[in-house]
């Protein structure tokens, strides 16, 4: 798009200014925006399940309670984003119906299954930490309700990475069983978590034109390589082993060397074809179509006092 328009909407992002519903804006930044805050909203939402699983068998009352508090948040973070997603024109129903029906995309990283209670350490730890990582810098987005929204959904995820690495403390200096059942949950999220920042940056078709936009403000790699920096040393402090032989300190570039995730697994799973997608979907439907009652409901009482006004 070569409009004075769309220059002089480039030039707004290009001094940092921030832009709002009712701005112009092409049509391909509020598409962009559409796809990035909805996949947002819904990994929040998807990601409820991995983690709810295991509220009725936390260990401890003080546990259970915690992670209740956390996998509200998580239901808390997407409704947040899904207004995002609506000031720019299209309703939460809308894409909802898209999730159900597999049009949009969620986080690669809830299609793997929690098989131990461990894996509520390795998922705060890793997956809230890696969320982190990316959404920090997204507090800059160029689009305002997103950046606004972003504000707390962050506090909120570090909070949430606490508590993964505070289980994970427990699990890694507890019983030989229990820092096995520790190491086995890093060994089995690692990877997926490397994931979660997309494909490498010769593969992400959408990165030159995000970051032009400032809808995003690093690469997938730049974040993947902060965050192999930032963790290898919080493995070494739990006394866990990365399950990357390769994994190395390079003195020059000052960050770690490391084995890229299996990137044809990444995307078998981001066509459909992971452990626990037929299951998540499976499970989002059935609860959309067991709360049609509740949604007809409101909708039925909201026109009688409708009519009621007008009248
Ligand atoms: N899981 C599922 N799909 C992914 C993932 C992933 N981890 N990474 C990339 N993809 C998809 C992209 O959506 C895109 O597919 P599409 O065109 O059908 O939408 C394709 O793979 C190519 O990737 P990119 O061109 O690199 O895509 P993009 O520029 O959108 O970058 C990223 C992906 C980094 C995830 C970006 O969208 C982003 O920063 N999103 C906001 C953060 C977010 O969604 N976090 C959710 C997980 S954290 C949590 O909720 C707890």
């Amino acid at each position: 798009d070569n409009s004075p328009k769309a220059a002089a909407f480039q030039a707004r992002i290009d001094r940092g200014e921030k832009i709002e519903p009712k701005d112009w804006m092409p049509e391909g930044y509020r598409k962009t925006l559409i796809r990035q805050i909805g996949q947002h909203a819904h990994s929040e939402i998807v990601g409820q399940l991995p983690e709810g699983n295991w509220i009725t068998r936390a260990p401890t009352l003080e546990r259970k309670a915690i992670l209740l508090a956390k996998v509200q948040d998580e239901a808390g973070h997407g409704l947040y984003l899904y207004c995002a997603a609506e000031t720019l024109g299209v309703s939460r129903d809308e894409l909802t119906e898209m999730l159900l029906d597999g049009r949009m995309k969620y986080s690669s990283i809830f299609n793997y299954p929690t098989l131990t209670w461990a894996d509520m350490g390795a998922v705060g730890w890793l997956v809230d930490g890696a969320a982190i990582m990316n959404q920090v810098p997204l507090q800059r987005t160029s689009y305002g309700p997103y950046a606004r929204a972003m504000v707390r959904i962050c506090k909120e995820e570090s909070f949430h990475q606490r508590q993964g690495f505070d289980i994970m403390m427990k699990m890694a200096n507890g019983t030989e069983a229990q820092r096995r059942m520790a190491q086995d949950a890093l060994d089995r999220f690692w990877y997926p978590s490397l994931m979660m920042f997309g494909p490498s940056d010769k593969d992400s078709v959408h990165s030159a034109q995000s970051m032009a936009w400032r809808i995003k403000m690093n690469t997938n790699d730049e974040l993947r390589q902060k965050f192999v920096d930032q963790t290898v040393p919080q493995a070494e402090y739990l006394g866990l082993t990365v399950p990357d032989p390769d994994l190395r300190w390079n003195e020059e570039k000052g960050g770690y060397d490391f084995t890229q995730p299996d990137w044809s697994e990444f995307f078998e799973v981001i066509k459909g074809n992971g452990p626990c997608n037929a299951e998540r979907l499976e499970a989002r439907n059935r609860a959309w179509d067991e709360g049609r009652w509740v949604r007809d409901g409101l909708m039925a009482h909201a026109a009688k006092k409708r009519a009621a006004k007008v009248a």
